[in-house]
């Protein structure tokens, strides 16, 4: 925790950070009680780290390039973070597989988000794949991270009707409004010790949470 008593988050990226900026706007309109601690990404030229230096937020970047060794990447991310020796960590949008150490090193503190209704749809491509699979709704996921990728316990689930007019780039766009309300909901649970990964369970106010929390569009 801060001084401020306040759920310390650093939130790590890849790319736009559309969901980092939900993340900030919530903070501000004092709807997410976390201090932003800081934001890494292993792109020097993600926009992210541009949103982060736009409102002040500590940024920097472990570039994952040039470095051969997945076990030595996530030593240095770690440490990285370390730094900033932050209650939870905010995967968003970072386009990197994080290995056993570094799950174990953080465990129960680092949570995703995933454009797919989960279990269905791991790894990547996951719109365009509802698509070819015929799904009539689909959406995004809020997990906590294990080793498994994209497989840890989920926290709250957002869902939208696929149309049949859809192609990957429009139903992107709708999933993408979805996590950016579901994402900054989960880390204010987290935040306020409401949701916890114990045991490889996810666990609200306490009890088991049998079934992932549901968002309509
Ligand atoms: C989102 O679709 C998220 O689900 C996935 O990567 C994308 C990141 O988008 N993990 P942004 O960088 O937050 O805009």
């Amino acid at each position: 925790m801060s001084n401020s008593g306040r759920c310390r988050a650093v939130v790590a990226v890849s790319g736009g950070g559309s969901n980092l900026q939900a993340f900030i706007d919530a903070v501000d309109a004092g709807q997410l009680h976390l201090e932003l601690a800081a934001v890494v990404s292993n792109r020097a030229d993600a926009y992210g780290l541009q949103r982060a230096s736009a409102a002040g937020i500590d940024n920097l970047c472990v570039a994952s390039r040039g470095v051969r060794d997945r076990d030595e990447y996530d030593r240095q991310l770690a440490a990285a973070i370390d730094h900033y020796a932050p209650d939870l960590i905010l995967l968003a949008g970072f386009m990197r597989i994080l290995g056993k150490d570094f799950v174990e090193h953080f465990a129960g503190r680092i949570l995703n988000i995933h454009p797919s209704l989960l279990p269905k749809f791991p790894g990547l491509d996951t719109h365009e794949r509802a698509l070819a699979a015929g799904e009539k709704e689909h959406g995004c996921t809020v997990h906590f991270v294990t080793e498994q990728l994209d497989g840890g316990p989920a926290i709250s689930q957002g869902r939208v009707p696929v149309r049949v007019d859809d192609d990957g780039a429009s139903l992107a766009q709708r999933v993408l409004a979805v996590e950016h309300k579901i994402y900054p909901h989960a880390a204010a649970l987290f935040a306020a010790g409401r949701i916890r990964c114990r045991d490889g369970k996810a666990y609200l106010d306490s009890k088991p949470l049998e079934k992932p929390l549901n968002f309509s569009s």
